[in-house]
């Protein structure tokens, strides 16, 4: 009997206590064509901390908050179609009401929730069901275009980009052609520029900056791989 009180002591905690149980997901994007949380939001440019969103969110019932460039606030049940988990290093943005603690960043959440289970991702937009591998396209190094990007749908840079993290990164965005370059950058696209040439693997050697047993393209060149 007293067990079963006891139960019922601990999982009846208060919203306001609970942040000691949240869980930490990482820093995840903003949905596609909506924010990844849409079911309440608040903004507090002088006091938001992590601790006040959680309990703004969980009081009003729902599972997940995340955290926005330093002062928004966003709850939600399930991630939007488009969100997914992103580099550590794109949540660098000081919490306004307690700048030792981070709070997202530009179009970047830090995401938090009850479960110890991060949330589903709406499924990646590979077509079909076929081998899930990207391969170099060409000789695996590719000019930047005339006046332009060879790669210009999305990009990002990280001090931790390997290929595979922009191959993700990019097919996560619904892009099937990758491209890192200088080591740390990363686009993406559907399509390869006209203008942008193929060119001799040995002017793409940069090593990533997440692993430098890796080239990562170079000075206006990119190692470039493709889903298939
Ligand atoms: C790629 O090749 C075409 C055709 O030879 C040329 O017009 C273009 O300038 C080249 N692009 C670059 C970036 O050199």
């Amino acid at each position: 009997m007293a067990h079963l009180l006891l139960l019922l002591l601990t999982t009846g905690l208060p919203a306001a206590l609970a942040g000691t149980i949240s869980s930490f997901y990482g820093c995840y994007t903003e949905g596609t064509s909506e924010r990844a949380l849409t079911g309440s939001g608040t903004v507090d440019a002088t006091s938001m901390t992590i601790a006040n969103c959680e309990t703004f969110c969980y009081r009003q019932g729902f599972s997940l908050y995340g955290l926005e460039y330093g002062s928004e606030c966003y709850c939600g049940n399930s991630l939007s179609a488009g969100s997914f988990q992103s580099f550590a290093t794109d949540c660098t943005s000081p919490c306004a009401g307690s700048p030792a603690e981070t709070c997202g960043g530009s179009r970047r959440l830090s995401l938090f929730g009850k479960s110890p289970v991060a949330p589903a991702i709406s499924p990646i937009p590979y077509p079909g069901d076929r081998v899930h591998a990207y391969r170099p396209v060409g000789s695996g190094c590719y000019t930047e275009a005339v006046g332009g990007r060879a790669l210009n749908g999305a990009s990002i840079s990280s001090s931790s980009m390997t290929i595979c993290a922009c191959a993700d990164w990019c097919l996560n965005n619904g892009f099937m052609i990758s491209g890192t370059e200088y080591g740390d950058e990363c686009f993406c696209s559907n399509a390869i520029e006209k203008s942008a040439n193929e060119t001799n693997i040995g002017e793409c050697d940069f090593p990533c900056a997440g692993n430098r047993a890796e080239k990562c393209g170079g000075s206006d060149r990119l190692s470039l791989y493709e889903w298939y």
